[in-house]
């Protein structure tokens, strides 16, 4: 059976490497005539070395089969140039599925090009919502999850999400709910990561003068184009973050589009508390949540890492589609306002409790679980 994994954005070579991960697994285990080939597409959405490659070396992803170098664009453009490009790869390889992942305009390509061609869709993170149509990545996830055969959804709430838009497993649809594929790759990295890892005293990150070394600093991640291309929203948290850094650093790897909207607003050198660095690999990202006091994010992926390490998270949104790390008291949303962030970081301590044996993102198994589905509904079915 040949399947066709589609990504371009760095939280899709992360998710795709577990189900390749999988992938790979079982073709170890099985007769040759059984075993899945997967072709990957890469459509070029992400491309700079730090945000791209650096996770195809790091998690030794295969090389894509295809580099379809689309970059960046406006929506409609870029979403465009993948759809016609993703296209001519699917007539040329005639895959029996097309694997697709989260709610990026990569995401979105994929499952039309597929769709329109009558080759079947898988989504992986199916189902979620954040109810706010303002945001393109809500386009793209209830378009996608429109267009899908197979959607495989990390969590209960996110089938309960499909339901109430008529889509439920049955009468040619498949909706599973299979765990997140991240947090697959969590477990199966974050250990190597505590051991390989060294930027906690690259950055220097420790109380000054203390024996054990005890790390002390604030995490932040930023890219929400709702949050980097309004000035107001951007200055606002900034100033929170730079308010914090007053007293214990504050660490912000910069994504290439808040650093660019810092820049044209000239707002680098007015924030002279925050630690400004590049973005950083997975291992180190990891490195970097599990030591940090608390976590302050707009980022879906970051959000979820943070309940898994336990660490407490702020989330510098009004709504989020995570609502189960809300719901454990892990994460709160505190919006963009200074006050309500400078306030709830200093209860970020007394928030340090973890529901133990919560498998409300599955058991880490989520990877293997896609994998055997496709396998039943497809391999056995021809
Ligand atoms: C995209 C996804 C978002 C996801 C994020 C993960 C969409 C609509 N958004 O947002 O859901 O959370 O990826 O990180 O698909 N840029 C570079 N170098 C790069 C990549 C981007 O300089 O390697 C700059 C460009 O100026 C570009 C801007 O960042 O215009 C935005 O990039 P884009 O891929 O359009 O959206 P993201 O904000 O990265
Ligand atoms: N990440 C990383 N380096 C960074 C920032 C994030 O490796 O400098 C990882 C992070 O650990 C998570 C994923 O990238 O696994 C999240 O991606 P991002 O925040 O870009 O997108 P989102 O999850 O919001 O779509």
């Amino acid at each position: 059976m040949k399947v066709v994994t589609i990504v371009g954005a760095r939280p899709q070579f992360i998710k795709a490497e577990a189900v390749t991960r999988a992938v790979q697994r079982y073709n170890q285990r099985c007769r040759f005539n059984r075993r899945l080939q997967e072709i990957l597409i890469h459509t070029g959405q992400h491309y700079d070395y730090l945000m791209d490659k650096i996770f195809f070396e790091e998690l030794a992803l295969p090389k894509p089969n295809y580099h379809l170098g689309v970059g960046s664009g406006s929506h409609g453009r870029q979403t465009g140039i993948m759809l016609e490009r993703i296209e001519a790869v699917l007539v040329k390889e005639k895959p029996e599925v097309v694997v697709v992942y989260g709610d990026t305009n990569s995401t979105l390509a994929g499952a039309l090009s597929a769709a329109k061609l009558n080759i079947p869709v898988a989504h992986v993170e199916a189902g979620l919502r954040s109810f706010n149509r303002t945001m393109p990545e809500e386009i793209n996830r209830l378009l996608t999850d429109h267009l899908s055969t197979f959607l495989f959804c990390p969590t209960d709430q996110a089938v309960r999400n499909l339901l109430r838009e008529g889509i439920k497993d049955g009468k040619g649809k498949i909706v599973k709910k299979v765990g997140d594929v991240m947090y697959d790759s969590i477990l199966y990295y974050s250990k190597l990561a505590e051991k390989k890892s060294s930027i906690l005293e690259d950055l220097n990150l420790f109380t000054p003068n203390s024996a054990l070394g005890t790390p002390n600093y604030y995490l932040a991640t930023l890219h929400r184009a709702e949050n980097t291309d309004d000035p107001k929203r951007l200055e606002s948290i900034l100033k929170a973050l730079n308010e914090i850094g007053r007293n214990t650093p504050v660490v912000l790897p910069l994504h290439p589009r808040t650093k660019k909207m810092i820049e044209t607003y000239h707002l680098f050198s007015k924030f002279k508390n925050i630690k400004f660095i590049e973005p950083v690999s997975y291992l180190n990202m990891l490195k970097l949540e599990k030591n940090a006091k608390a976590i302050l994010t707009d980022s879906g992926g970051v959000q979820k890492e943070a309940y898994w390490l336990k660490v407490p998270c702020l989330t510098l949104r009004e709504e989020t589609e995570w609502v189960e790390t809300i719901k454990s008291g892990w994460n709160v949303l505190v919006g963009i306002g200074v006050k309500r962030i400078v306030k709830e970081v200093s209860h970020t301590e007394k928030r340090r409790r973890y529901l133990k044996g919560n498998r409300v993102f599955g058991d880490g198994k989520a990877s293997q679980k896609i994998v055997q589905i496709l396998i039943r509904h497809l391999v056995h079915s021809v």
